[in-house]
């Protein structure tokens, strides 16, 4: 079977840290979706390393990680990536695994998707700037170039020709972007990828499964960010949720085990568009300071807010999560009272539904207020530590959300985390 493990907010919920330590578990882990606009953060023997396109299972020493077909990798990055994982792991790339079917980020795909950004002015997504979108934009409108065409004796040509189409396009902005500067790091790196073990992903994957060999499927960015059912147009270009496991590593549904869902004990977003219940005012600033809310990938001060279970609930339905995790539970160390969004009033209409769409639309969260933890969850080392407080209120949340918690993070390091 192949579990699943996915963010159920805006992205960076923790599931670097929690799949490097679930990993232990698994024989294979598996990206399926996004690029390099992930960071996920992971602590190695106290050294801090983010990973963009690598699967967080690479430093259990017995897992294989797999880069999906879903995927789009940019290989300069993937390239620097490795460089630094073989640093710390002189033979990593012995169980690292890409599929063929993976599509390629360009130059000119980083160029248009900052041309893009630039011409949107103040109704910008707040992309990452690292071409995801274009990048997907010519899968679907199939021109694109994937991992199996830099073994083809005609990569260069077609190379050329995608290349040709994105300077026609990039013509119609303003915007100039200096891409040119980039190709040699690009086509350096496309020599690197020929070197990777690149395989017919689907067939590897079904005949490890087929041995009884254990997956899990790391999911990038989270729910809300999905192209179809997150924030649009605030989202990204690739569906996060469970079902785009099925589609982006070639597994049926039949073959889709425990899918866990992470949430921090309260909720950031990174970016442009809608979070009902975000806090623009010192108590968001004060989380932004406890939780260190920076982006892993860009640096950028991450927005904070009370917890969304609105949201939550939503997103818990899409991928019929069984098992949660929550994350940053220490980060809530001294605040009182801790609040969290039960419903949303929509234009004074009271609902617990996710609206179609949320920009434009007066959103007010209505808050449950719960007391503050009586004893600082940081120095929690088992179940029977935690606060009564805290366990009232995580019982509160998994009614609302239909399930339970598997594991409690509550430190940035792999060992902190309780099983529950
Ligand atoms: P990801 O994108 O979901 O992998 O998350 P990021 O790595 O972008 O952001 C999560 C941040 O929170 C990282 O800096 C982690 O080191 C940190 N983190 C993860 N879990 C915990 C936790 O339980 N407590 C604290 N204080 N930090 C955590
Ligand atoms: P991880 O995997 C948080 C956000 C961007 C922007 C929007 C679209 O680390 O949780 P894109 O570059 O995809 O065109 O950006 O999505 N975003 C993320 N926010 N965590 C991420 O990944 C994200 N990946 C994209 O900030 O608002
Ligand atoms: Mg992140």
């Amino acid at each position: 079977m192949v579990d699943v493990l996915i963010g159920l907010q805006w992205g960076d919920e923790g599931k670097g840290k929690i799949v490097d330590f679930m990993a232990a578990k698994y024989d294979i882990i598996a990206r399926f979706q996004g690029g390099p606009n992930a960071g996920h953060t992971l602590y190695v023997d106290g050294k801090k390393v983010v990973l963009h396109t690598i699967p967080s299972g690479i430093f259990q020493a017995h897992c294989d990680n797999l880069i999906g077909n879903g995927v789009v990798i940019d290989p300069v990055v993937l390239q620097k990536e490795i460089t630094t994982v073989t640093a710390m792991l002189p033979n990593m790339k012995d169980r690292l695994f890409v599929s063929h079917r993976a599509h390629l980020i360009l130059p000119t795909h980083r160029a248009l998707d900052a041309a893009s950004e630039a011409a949107k002015g103040k109704e910008k997504i707040g992309s990452t700037l690292k071409g995801i979108g274009p990048a997907y934009m010519d899968k679907t409108g199939r021109n694109g170039l994937r991992v199996g065409d830099v073994l083809r004796g005609d990569f260069d040509e077609r190379y050329a020709t995608i290349k040709a189409k994105h300077q026609q396009m990039l013509q119609q902005y303003d915007h100039q972007v200096d891409w040119q500067s980039w190709e040699e790091d690009f086509l350096n790196a496309i020599a690197h990828l020929r070197t990777l073990n690149i395989v017919n992903a689907e067939y590897w994957l079904d005949n490890a499964l087929s041995k009884g060999k254990r997956v899990l499927a790391e999911g990038a960015q989270g729910s809300m960010l999905d192209v179809d059912f997150g924030t649009y147009p605030f989202v990204t270009s690739s569906n996060t949720i469970a079902a785009g496991v099925c589609s982006g590593l070639g597994i049926a549904p039949s073959k889709v085990g425990d899918v866990y869902g992470i949430t921090k004990a309260y909720c950031t977003r990174v970016g442009g568009g809608p979070f009902p219940t975000e806090l623009e005012d010192e108590m968001g600033e004060a989380l932004r300071k406890a939780g260190a809310e920076f982006g892993a990938t860009t640096g950028r001060p991450r927005r904070c807010g009370w917890i969304d279970l609105v949201a939550l609930r939503y997103a818990v339905m899409l991928s019929g999560v069984n098992k949660l995790i929550m994350t940053k539970t220490d980060v809530l160390d001294g605040f009182n009272p801790i609040n969290a969004a039960t419903a949303y009033q929509v234009d004074g209409v009271t609902t617990e539904q996710m609206p179609y769409d949320l920009c434009g639309t007066d959103i007010q969260p209505v808050w449950q207020s719960f007391p503050g933890w009586d004893k600082p969850i940081s120095t929690c080392t088992q179940k029977s530590d935690l606060p009564a407080v805290f366990n009232e209120y995580c019982r509160f949340i998994e009614q609302y959300l239909g399930a339970k918690f598997a594991y409690i993070s509550n430190g940035t390091g792999r060992e902190q985390l309780l099983e529950m």
